[in-house]
């Protein structure tokens, strides 16, 4: 069956001229409405779905919590050595995990400008993002979003793709917006979804701004060569977490085949390390 097209989003409510970043609240920001059967298929998590994948983000947010907590580290960036290993999807499920806490707040930016999807994951076609702030063209009032049924949840998306996304990235514009939402939102977690790191310069180029580094990997088709080769070029930076993405599930299977699996998936993981350690 052909999936249709994502939805246009409206005109977001302009904010009065010279509003503040700092006072963003939802009145200003558009609210629009999501298809939850789109965000099922495009595996969203969404409260309702089967226990194995909400308790792996649930995991993965206990370990971003614990290793954020105390310290201003609220701004983290998602990226993994190619494309296709679900930085994306982990970057969104991540950031709605993340907002389920009734404490935080969460701000997803879509900063993979020259292949920006975050949208589609909503199945929302906004006609302006990111790309048109650092372009000077549009203020970050204007390109805010709030699905329907996400409390605490903000989407900046990419806008349209553009060929000197590494050049936009790594801008001084860039520099001060991550600073101004990093100190404006000191309990909001800012988290942004960057190219693949081996492909382009963008997600390297970002790197310093970042508090955290979340490199996502996928079982069976990340080589232990671009792993090693993405760890090394971010070895100065803090890399809060590695998620491995597509371990296969079997959503009947009992506690006790779960942990097996767990342990079988932990002894892959164990043997690329050892192996990569012995490199
Ligand atoms: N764990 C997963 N299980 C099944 N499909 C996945 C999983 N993670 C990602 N995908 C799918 O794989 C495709 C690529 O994922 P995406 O997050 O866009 O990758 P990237 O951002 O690394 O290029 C998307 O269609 C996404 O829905
Ligand atoms: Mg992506």
């Amino acid at each position: 069956m052909a999936t249709p097209a994502p939805a246009p989003v409206p005109e977001p409510p302009l904010p009065p001229p010279g509003t503040p970043l700092g006072e963003i609240r939802y009145t200003v920001t558009a609210t629009v409405p999501v298809d939850r059967e789109w965000l099922k298929r495009h595996r969203l998590i969404t409260g309702v779905e089967e226990d194995p994948v909400l308790e792996a983000y649930k995991l993965l947010r206990t370990q971003i919590l614990q290793r954020t907590r105390g310290e201003q580290k609220n701004l983290l960036m998602v990226t993994g050595p190619q494309p296709g290993e679900g930085k994306t999807l982990t970057a969104v499920n991540l950031a709605l995990s993340l907002s389920r806490e009734v404490d935080k707040t969460v701000l997803l930016v879509d900063a993979d400008l020259r292949n920006p999807t975050v949208h589609t994951c909503f199945g929302l076609r906004p006609a302006f993002g990111l790309v048109d702030y650092l372009q000077g063209t549009k203020a970050i009032p204007e390109l805010l979003l709030h699905p329907e049924g996400f409390p605490r949840f903000v989407l900046l998306p990419g806008g349209r793709p553009v060929a000197e996304a590494a050049e936009l990235v790594s801008s001084p514009m860039m520099a001060a917006l991550v600073q101004e939402l990093k100190n404006f939102y000191p309990d909001r977690y800012v988290i942004f979804d960057l190219p693949p790191l081996l492909t382009y310069a963008d997600a390297l180029a970002f790197a310093p701004l970042a508090d955290g580094i979340i490199l996502v990997v996928e079982q069976g088709r990340t080589t232990r060569e671009d792993l090693g080769r993405a760890l090394q070029l971010l070895k100065d930076f803090p890399i809060l977490g590695t998620v491995l993405n597509k371990v296969p599930e079997t959503p009947s299977r009992s506690y006790e085949e779960a942990a097996g699996r767990r342990e079988e998936n932990g002894r892959w993981w164990h043997r690329l390390r050892r192996r990569l350690s012995a490199a």
